[in-house]
């Protein structure tokens, strides 16, 4: 176990990159097993999640490759197999494995899917997906022995199914349609490496209308991570700094600005993007899928709140609050009922916190930037799992920041 050793209180000014985005690349990592040759993936950040992702394609007999900004995977000659749990634990996105597998090999399992504990993560959805293309469930084993076409309605819109459904139509033969898709910006990802692969998908609102087949290797190239592009203006802001932020789309940032300009902060930028000032009023923000406030960056504005108070309602994990008690050490000041949590104006201090889980750490990590005086964030690698080079980017822009392992 890491630890990140801080000392806070600095402002920071600059120009940040941000990385390829984690929930981005994930899909195209476990999509390239659907395919038959050679995909190019650019811009692939290097980060734990990744690299885990990366372990599991090579599982099943992937040849992996970097050459400069470029990820190659080779998956012309793979073998079903049943990785160790110590690589489908520590993330969820090892979901996907249920609809590549079942392209690949006419068969799947059902594991210990992990990622972030936050919430029950059921996966309802994506076996609902499986079994509208045929696939027979029993126990823990999934058989796929005919991929059929299927037309799909989501009830309610999820991130990690919708990658499913659309891997599964997409290794289909035949036109499949899937309703209520999730639109956020990393399904575009996986949608536009989909289509270099050889497949046809029409995409509009939260509907997708694909014409599969046999897949070649694809090409993508990972877009900016607009999380990691909301943590380090949320760190501007709290540090009373000016942080340029370079390398994502600002649109996609839309929900995140909204109730923060609408608090007094201003926005500045072209190419990139600035926020500048501090909040005067209280920040209210209600987390939705996209093109909604984004629940990835809640536990990251929740440090922001403490300036002028603010609240925040969840809608999509009803339980993402563990963070606010280690926000406390901190002296920050909320109330929990429900889903629904309050942040009061409070006066930031140095603490010894463990990061919960990965955006949980990362707004540990913020506070403590904020925080006067030297802070130590036990579970760092949590929080590495999704942020590249954190310390060295960071350390770029005047923070103190360093991490150590035990
Ligand atoms: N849901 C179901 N049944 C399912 C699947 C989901 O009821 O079979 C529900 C969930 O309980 C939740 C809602 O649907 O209430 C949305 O879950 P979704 O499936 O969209 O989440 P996910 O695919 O497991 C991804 C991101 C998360 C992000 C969510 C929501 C990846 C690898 N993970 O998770 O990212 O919070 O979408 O946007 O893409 C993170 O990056 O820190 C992170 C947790």
């Amino acid at each position: 176990m890491g630890k990140f050793r801080i000392v806070g209180g600095a402002p920071l000014f600059g120009t940040v990159k941000v990385s390829g985005s984690k929930n981005g690349a994930l899909p195209v990592i476990f999509a390239t097993l659907a395919t038959y040759g050679i995909s190019k993936i650019i811009n692939l950040p290097d980060i734990g999640d990744v690299r885990v992702a990366l372990s599991l394609v090579e599982a099943y007999g992937a040849k992996v490759w970097r050459e400069g900004d470029c990820t190659f995977i080779d998956t012309r000659e793979l073998k079903w197999a049943s990785p160790p749990e110590s690589l489908i634990t520590p993330l969820r996105a090892s979901t996907y494995l249920l609809g590549a597998t079942a392209v690949r090999f006419e068969r799947a399992e059902i594991r210990c899917f992990g990622g972030c504990n936050f919430s029950p993560r059921p996966i309802d959805l994506h076996l609902m997906a499986l079994e509208s293309h045929g696939a027979e469930i029993s126990g823990k084993d999934i058989r796929l022995p005919k991929l059929l076409p299927s037309t799909l309605d989501f009830p309610i819109r999820s991130v990690g199914a919708t990658v499913n459904a659309l891997i599964l139509a997409a290794g289909c033969q035949g036109e499949s349609i899937i309703n209520g898709c999730a639109s956020e910006p990393h399904i575009q990802t996986l949608i536009d490496y989909l289509r270099s692969a050889g497949c046809e998908i029409e995409f509009e609102n939260d509907r997708a209308r694909v014409r599969g087949g046999t897949l070649g290797g694809g090409e993508v190239r990972i877009p900016g991570d607009m999380i990691e592009a909301g943590s380090f203006l949320a760190l501007s802001i709290l540090t009373g700094g000016s942080l340029r932020v370079s390398g994502v789309n600002y649109r996609e940032l839309n929900s995140f600005y909204e109730p923060l300009l609408l608090a007094g902060v201003r926005m500045a930028g072209e190419g990139s993007i600035e926020l500048r000032g501090a909040p005067r009023s209280a920040i209210h923000v209600k987390t939705a899928p996209y093109p909604g406030f984004p629940t990835d960056l809640q536990p990251i504005i929740a440090p922001v709140m403490s300036i002028s108070g603010g609240s925040i309602d969840e809608t999509v994990w009803c339980g993402r609050f563990g963070y606010l008690r280690e926000l406390a050490r901190f002296n920050i000041a909320s109330r929990l009922v429900g889903s629904r949590a309050e942040i009061f104006p409070s006066e930031i201090a140095p603490a010894i916190a463990t990061a919960p889980d990965l955006r949980g750490g990362m707004a540990l990590v913020i506070a403590a930037l904020a925080a006067d005086g030297e802070s130590e964030i036990e579970n760092a690698e949590c929080v590495l799992r999704g942020y590249e080079r954190l310390p060295q980017k960071l350390s770029l822009v005047g923070a103190e920041i360093k991490y150590c392992r035990d």
